[in-house]
């Protein structure tokens, strides 16, 4: 193995260009060696424009390349399974985006195949990465708030291009597969448990995906977490935590970008303060930590197994929201 993590990179996405190519190239043990697409002009172009060295015109050819150590997969959710099981089975670490996949099952299939296999699976939930998580959990774990009794996560957006991947049933569209999996998978973390019922309301877009979902998760003893997601909305990405003594709040939970954030306490209206955490790049953390346990060979934060478990609450929540907000009960993780 080489120091540097040779990098290739399955499509020609928009994230890839925007955060995570950038992220790698200016990674400490990382490098972006070859880019394919279905399209061989389409990743000629765009490995010109990102300084990328290799370019392949099908995602099968840069599987074959001896050269490449790790794939990140930047693919429509629908193409997330297919595309990790094709890469773990040619020897290639995966970094997939977000959600892992269509459903809790085929994340347990992707993991057991990269286990098998010998090599690293995460799913590349960037957020988690960023220090303003961890600050907010050691104080909420330390008392700081009291009692968590309740939560609140929020990611909304307004989708402008009705061609997006986002509105497309068959590529794994809908709010909540788009972003309102940070709101699962963030109000998992705080909890620090699976949540055993959830109920969700959604408006549907014509094409069949939901284009707005609010939900409700509750947990054993007596905490309950709400969110919505929304394709629909103007942009918020926030985070609150209530407590018996104050509120904590994220006000930019997911991408704060690399300039400065906060971490707000609440104690009343006129008792609040604001912890500044230093800006930083949660892509490049998150490449940084990938390619340093495939170098030192431990397994990494976030295991593609519990990814599974926010695909459960993610099914039940669909469920619930094809019922009319019927509760659902969430399987066992
Ligand atoms: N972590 C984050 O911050 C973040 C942010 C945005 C999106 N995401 C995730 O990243 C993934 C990609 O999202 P995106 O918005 O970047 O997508 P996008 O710009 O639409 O790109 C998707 C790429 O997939 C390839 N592709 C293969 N089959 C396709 C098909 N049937 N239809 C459309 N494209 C197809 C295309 O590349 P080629 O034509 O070059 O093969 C296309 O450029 C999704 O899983 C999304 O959830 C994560």
């Amino acid at each position: 193995m080489t120091a540097m993590l040779r990098w290739g990179i399955l499509s020609t996405a928009n994230i890839a260009r925007a955060a995570v190519i950038p992220a790698i190239q200016a990674a400490t043990n990382s490098e972006v060696a070859a880019v394919a697409s279905r399209d061989a002009a389409r990743a000629e172009a765009f490995a010109r424009q990102l300084a990328i060295p290799r370019a392949y015109g099908s995602y099968a050819a840069l599987l074959d390349d001896p050269q490449i150590d790790a794939v990140y997969i930047a693919l429509p959710n629908s193409l997330h399974h297919e595309w990790t099981l094709q890469a773990v089975a040619a020897g290639k670490h995966v970094l997939c985006e977000k959600p892992l996949a269509m459903n809790a099952a085929q994340c347990l299939e992707m993991a057991a195949a990269a286990e098998a296999a010998g090599v690293m699976l995460m799913e590349a939930f960037m957020y988690r990465f960023h220090p303003q998580i961890t600050t907010a959990q050691t104080l909420i774990q330390n008392g700081g708030i009291g009692e968590l009794q309740h939560m609140h996560a929020a990611f909304t957006f307004r989708l402008t291009n009705p061609g997006n991947i986002r509105l497309q049933a068959d590529l794994g569209g809908g709010a909540l597969m788009d972003v309102g999996c940070y709101c699962v998978n963030v109000l998992r973390t705080f909890a620090g448990r699976e949540p055993v019922e959830v109920q969700a309301h959604a408006a549907w877009h014509a094409n069949g995906v939901d284009e707005r979902m609010t939900g409700l998760l509750r947990f054993d003893g007596g905490l309950t977490g709400q969110f919505d997601c929304a394709l629909t909305l103007a942009r918020r990405e926030t985070f609150l935590a209530a407590g018996t003594e104050a509120t904590l709040e994220l006000p930019r939970a997911y991408l704060p970008g690399i300039g400065d954030t906060i971490v707000r306490v609440r104690k009343s209206y006129s008792e609040e303060s604001d912890q500044v955490i230093a800006g930083v790049d949660e892509y490049r953390l998150m490449v940084e930590h990938f390619a340093g346990c495939v170098h030192t060979g431990q397994a990494p934060r976030y295991s593609a197994r519990e990814a599974a478990c926010t695909m459960n609450v993610i099914e039940a929540l669909y469920r619930s929201a094809r019922t009319q907000g019927q509760p659902v009960a969430v399987l066992a993780c």
